[in-house]
């Protein structure tokens, strides 16, 4: 039986800095942020949009013309949890007035826990193939003011829907990971921002991908020409730029490869390089950005992903391109969303990491809105 990806969607927030903007605020060549960290924005979520309403407005439009009746269980990955004990997709369950009869589960592992999603949903449809999953991955990554990570920064969510007969991405062979309790990155109770040892997190990142990469042409006997593209958890573009120079550097391959593999790299930065870290969601993102640029993919090609998530755990994974996936994308509404965004000015950006203005009024246009806290109890509007 075959079993993948059969829609998925991504959300972005309403507010963007252009990186120029932060750069002449903090005094650093641009240069820096646009050739260093290949990116170009950064997105950014108002006071009364939050991991929830993100989530909800990716799964209202996710789930539009399907029959909702077989999805039996909801996994929603994210490191930016709302709640210790109560799952955020129990409030988009709510909103979303989703079936009773269905799980919903919060699953945390740093960046990475939205692919261990995917691979539980492929486990759970195994055994049940008339049912689906919904896999969520939401986030806001948030370093602080004035901090080296700021320019990474960003938020979103993405939804994917994962059943048998998918009709974009089947998912193919044995995933391959690793596992090490490691100090590169984590965020403990209570705090804000993360603690980043930033030079190891680097490190980190690329020893677990030359591993999980290795161990996987091992055990499932293939070679880097197996493959016709990567996507890889982009913390930032220049990152994961590295990871596929490390590839390249490694395995023997034609000059015509390696010039067509680099080619899509660059489109799988797209929509990234625009948003920013959305932690869970990044490779996803990475994906959807290779799948609705690149034109020169063709069904039956197979995609590698990377999978990382600090602290640290990383896994490598394949998909490969189901007949007639193009018209099943929803590019046209992915662009719209990311031409709504507004632009923010420094001091508008500056004020809502304060949390000193309250933006609350701001969004009219949203579907779902976060209201705050009543007797310590989320208040969330669906218009
Ligand atoms: P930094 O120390 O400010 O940056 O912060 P830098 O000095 O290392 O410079 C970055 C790059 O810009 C360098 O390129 C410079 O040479 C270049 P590289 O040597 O890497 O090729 N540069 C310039 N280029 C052109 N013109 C110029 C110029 N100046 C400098 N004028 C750091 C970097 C990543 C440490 C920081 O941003 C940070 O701490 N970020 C957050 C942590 C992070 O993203 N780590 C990545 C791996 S961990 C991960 O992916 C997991 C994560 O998603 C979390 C999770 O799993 O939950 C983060």
């Amino acid at each position: 039986m075959q079993i993948g990806i059969d829609k998925i969607v991504f959300q972005a927030p309403a507010y963007y800095l252009e990186l120029h903007t932060l750069a002449k605020a903090r005094e650093v060549d641009s240069l820096k942020y646009e050739k260093g960290f290949m990116q170009s924005q950064m997105a950014v979520c108002p006071l009364d949009e939050d991991i929830v309403t993100l989530a909800a407005e990716a799964t209202q439009k996710l789930l539009q013309d399907e029959n909702v009746e077989n999805i039996a269980m909801f996994l929603f990955a994210t490191e930016s949890s709302v709640d210790a004990s109560k799952a955020a997709g129990l409030y988009v369950h709510g909103l979303l007035d989703l079936p009773k009869k269905m799980r919903v589960i919060e699953l945390k592992q740093a960046c990475y826990s939205s692919a261990a999603a995917l691979s539980m949903a492929k486990d759970y449809i195994a055994s049940h193939p008339e049912k689906k999953v919904l896999v969520l991955c939401s986030d806001i990554a948030k370093y602080g003011l004035g901090t080296s990570g700021e320019v990474t920064q960003g938020a979103g969510a993405v939804a994917m829907l994962v059943s048998a007969n998918p009709r974009l991405l089947v998912l193919q062979g044995e995933n391959t990971y690793l596992s090490e309790d490691i100090m590169d990155f984590w965020r403990p109770y209570g705090e804000l921002y993360p603690s980043v040892d930033g030079k190891l997190s680097i490190e980190t990142y690329l020893r677990f991908f030359e591993t999980v990469y290795a161990d996987y042409l091992e055990q499932n006997k293939k070679t880097t020409a197996s493959f016709d593209a990567f996507c890889f958890h982009m913390p930032y573009g220049k990152l994961a730029y590295k990871a596929m120079q490390q590839l390249l550097d490694k395995y023997v391959i034609t000059e015509e490869e390696k010039e067509k593999l680099e080619q899509r790299f660059f489109k799988s930065t797209h929509y990234n390089k625009r948003i920013g870290n959305i932690y869970t969601g990044s490779l996803f993102l990475s994906l959807l950005s290779l799948l609705e640029t690149d034109h020169t993919l063709k069904a039956g090609d197979t995609i590698g992903l990377f999978a990382y998530g600090s602290g640290a755990t990383g896994e490598f994974f394949s998909l490969q391109l189901v007949d007639g996936y193009q018209e099943h994308l929803e590019k046209a509404y992915h662009e719209s969303k990311m031409q709504e965004r507004k632009e923010l000015s420094f001091e508008e950006y500056e004020a809502i990491l304060k949390a000193e203005k309250d933006s609350r009024k701001t969004l009219e246009n949203k579907p779902f809105v976060f209201l705050g806290l009543e007797e310590k109890k989320r208040q969330y509007q669906k218009r």
